[in-house]
């Protein structure tokens, strides 16, 4: 009898021994029945997605902005046309810089004072025309020094800013 008793227990351990076992084995079937609720989210998940997309196309007018930045930088790199007044400047001031025509210079520097791309940058000592007109009026006189002193005082005033916000902005041709 002892035996059978010894046995029992035995069983009774093995038995729990396979509850455990079946126990860890338990994941794959609570893991199973999840589908199931998942599968009537996942309709759920359909609809509210056919109502999004026709929102989303009214925004996407928004992108014909962005083409126009890589156009922006389709000048003045590397293999790439003269922006329109970088090309202008080397056409006509350098040119006349090199050439030490002072005529040529103060009529570069002249109409460089026309070509402000916002008013609001004439204002004050380094506006753009005063720089421009100043150097103009130093090539009229024949200094050739001042009138180059121009060149420097604008791009270290406004270059930088020039070609930030106005770098494709064409310019007269002369
Ligand atoms: C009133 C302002 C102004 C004056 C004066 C001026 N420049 Fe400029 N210049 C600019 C701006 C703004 C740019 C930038 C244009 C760009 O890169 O798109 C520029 C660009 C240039 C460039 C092209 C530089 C490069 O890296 O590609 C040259 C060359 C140049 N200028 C020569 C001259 C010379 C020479 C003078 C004087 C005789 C002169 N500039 C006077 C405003 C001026």
């Amino acid at each position: 009898m002892r035996k059978v008793a010894i046995c029992t227990l035995l069983s009774a351990l093995l038995s729990t021994a396979l509850v455990v076992a079946c126990g860890r084995s338990d994941p794959p079937p609570s893991s199973a029945p999840s589908p199931e609720p998942a599968s009537p989210a996942a309709p759920q998940a359909k609809a509210p997605p056919t109502p999004d997309p026709p929102p989303a196309q009214p925004t996407q007018p928004a992108q014909p902005t962005q083409p126009a930045q890589p156009a922006q930088a389709a000048c003045g790199g590397e293999g790439q046309p003269s922006c329109p007044l970088q090309g202008w400047m080397e056409a006509h001031m350098l040119k006349a810089t090199e050439d030490r025509n002072l005529p040529a210079l103060a009529q570069a520097l002249e109409q460089s004072a026309a070509m402000v791309p916002d008013p609001a940058w004439n204002q004050g000592e380094n506006g753009w025309a005063t720089i421009a007109n100043d150097g103009a009026t130093k090539a009229r006189a024949n200094d050739f020094a001042g009138a180059r002193a121009s060149c420097k005082r604008c791009h270290t005033a406004w270059q930088d800013r020039y070609r930030a916000e106005h770098r494709t902005r064409p310019v007269p041709t002369p």
